[in-house]
């Protein structure tokens, strides 16, 4: 048995549904455990593409349970889409289950969001409109809606009654919009809720029994380290805790709960949003990597900002998450390049930077040092095993993982699930503690 959490090591949109996808064949149980409809999750098997925002990534395996946990914040609309969307290609959703405990968004969530973005002007975040700060903040302040409020229809009523009006208030007099009619709003929600209900249960004691049983749990992250409220390039970052440490607070287990954490970073770096990028491309190059690797927000098709692989950032994902392993997504994107650089520290006026800066004023500063290496210039898309890869490739990929002090276990060199180089099991081969333990003939280990 091995609990396994599967975490964005970057700025999100890494690839993390593909890995979660993969590595379910393998699970009981997937658990997404924060963040809401802001991410997107793209799982492409054959001819057919899914775009998941809050149903875990392990939904295509009818025996795998998935887990919506108390972490999430929960759009009912979008996801009542979502497992319409999933019915009309025949794939049963049965298999899901909700957190009594996790937080709904409601409209007025998508409202202050997008008003608050307009106000801050030139200090605009860049978020994705969903409602996820202001259903957070409202968590936090203790006016939140979560899923128990709309399994009780007097009971929603009453507080819808109340919030509403409190948020009316805001609405009109600091952002300048018409009120809201609570009604119709209680109306959706209490369809909404009818809906939901089948699926919602207390997702602590199945994950409890699930461990006791010795079941293979995954721990499915949304959006990246870097995107972490408390652990990213704060303010612009989302409203939850993405990192490794997110998934207990999130589900609802404990720490002792968990046996490894896998990193997945794309082989060079996107960013949708506002915020410090060093190693960002304006370029021809960034065009090149933005088409190339189709670089198109999945939730609001905004273009991803690209540019090169960040070791600096590489390292900070290995220590603020714990890194085991790293899946290394995207490596295809990089065939045509004639060259290929990799920021390996930082330079400040005359410092020398290699600890991801805490302040995001520095980082926008902050100048890479790149390693420059040679590109492979071949197709790789149909590389079954280490061995097929151009010779750069493998070498591209060693610098990484040295760089950073991490095994790769997983390479990914296209979207198709057989496009995908094991290099270990992740959830089955040996653990290996963090730089103790690098053992001898593992190509991809530092
Ligand atoms: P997530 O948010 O981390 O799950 O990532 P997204 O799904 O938002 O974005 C990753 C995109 O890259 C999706 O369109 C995937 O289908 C695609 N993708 C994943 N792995 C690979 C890969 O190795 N090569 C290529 N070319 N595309 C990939
Ligand atoms: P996945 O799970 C990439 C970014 C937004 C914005 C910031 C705050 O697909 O990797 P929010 O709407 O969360 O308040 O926006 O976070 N962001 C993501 N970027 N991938 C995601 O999810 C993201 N979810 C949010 O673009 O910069
Ligand atoms: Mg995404």
């Amino acid at each position: 048995m091995a609990n396994v959490i599967i975490v964005g090591a970057q700025w999100g949109d890494e690839g993390k549904g593909k890995i979660t996808d993969l590595l379910s064949r393998s699970a009981d149980v997937v658990v997404r455990y924060q963040g809401g409809v802001n991410a997107g999750h793209t799982v492409v098997v054959g001819d057919k593409t899914f775009k998941l925002h809050l149903i875990p990534s392990g939904i295509l395996y009818p025996e795998t349970r998935c887990v919506i946990a108390s972490g999430t914040v929960i759009d009912p609309e979008v996801l009542l889409q979502e497992l319409d969307m999933l019915e009309g290609l025949g794939i049963s959703a049965a298999n899901l289950f909700v957190s009594e405990t996790a937080h709904v968004t409601m409209p007025y969530h998508r409202l202050i969001d997008r008003a608050e973005e307009e106000r801050r002007g030139k200090y605009r975040l860049g978020t994705t409109g969903r409602g996820i700060g202001p259903t957070y903040a409202d968590k936090s302040s203790r006016v939140g809606v979560r899923v128990l409020d709309l399994m009780d229809p007097e009971g929603l009523q009453a507080k819808l009654n109340w919030i509403i009006p409190y948020k009316n208030v805001l609405l009109e007099k600091l952002y300048d919009l018409p009120p809201l009619d609570p009604q119709p709003i209680i109306q959706d929600y209490l369809a909404y809720a009818e809906r939901l209900r089948p699926h919602v249960v207390d997702t602590g004691v199945l994950l409890e029994q699930a461990a006791h049983a010795r079941e293979n749990i995954l721990f499915e992250g949304a959006q990246g380290t870097l995107l972490d409220l408390d652990h990213g390039t704060y303010p612009y970052v989302t409203s939850s805790n993405p990192v490794a440490g997110g998934a207990c607070i999130g589900a609802g287990v404990g720490p002792t709960m968990i046996d490894r954490v896998i990193g997945v970073a794309k082989a060079y770096t996107t960013r949708v949003g506002e915020g410090p990028f060093p190693t960002e491309l304006t370029d021809e190059t960034g065009r090149l990597l933005g088409e190339r690797g189709a670089e198109f927000g999945t939730t609001t098709g905004r273009p991803r900002r690209c540019g090169w692989f960040d070791a600096v950032i590489g390292r900070y994902a290995v220590r603020t998450n714990g890194l085991d392993c790293l899946a290394v997504t995207k490596l295809d994107v990089l065939d045509e390049l004639t060259e290929i650089k990799v920021c390996v520290e930082y330079r400040l006026g005359d410092r020398t930077i290699r600890d991801f800066p805490s302040d995001s004023q520095i980082l926008a500063h902050c100048v890479p040092v790149y390693k420059t290496l040679p590109g492979w210039r071949s197709y790789t898309g149909d590389c079954q095993k280490l061995s097929d890869l151009p010779i750069r490739a493998l070498e591209y990929l060693q610098f990484l993982a040295k760089e950073m002090s991490t095994p790769i276990a997983i390479v990914s060199l296209g979207a198709e699930r057989g496009q995908t180089i094991i290099v270990e099991d992740p959830i089955h081969g040996p653990k290996r503690a963090l730089l103790v333990d690098s053992p001898v003939g593992h190509p991809l280990c530092p």
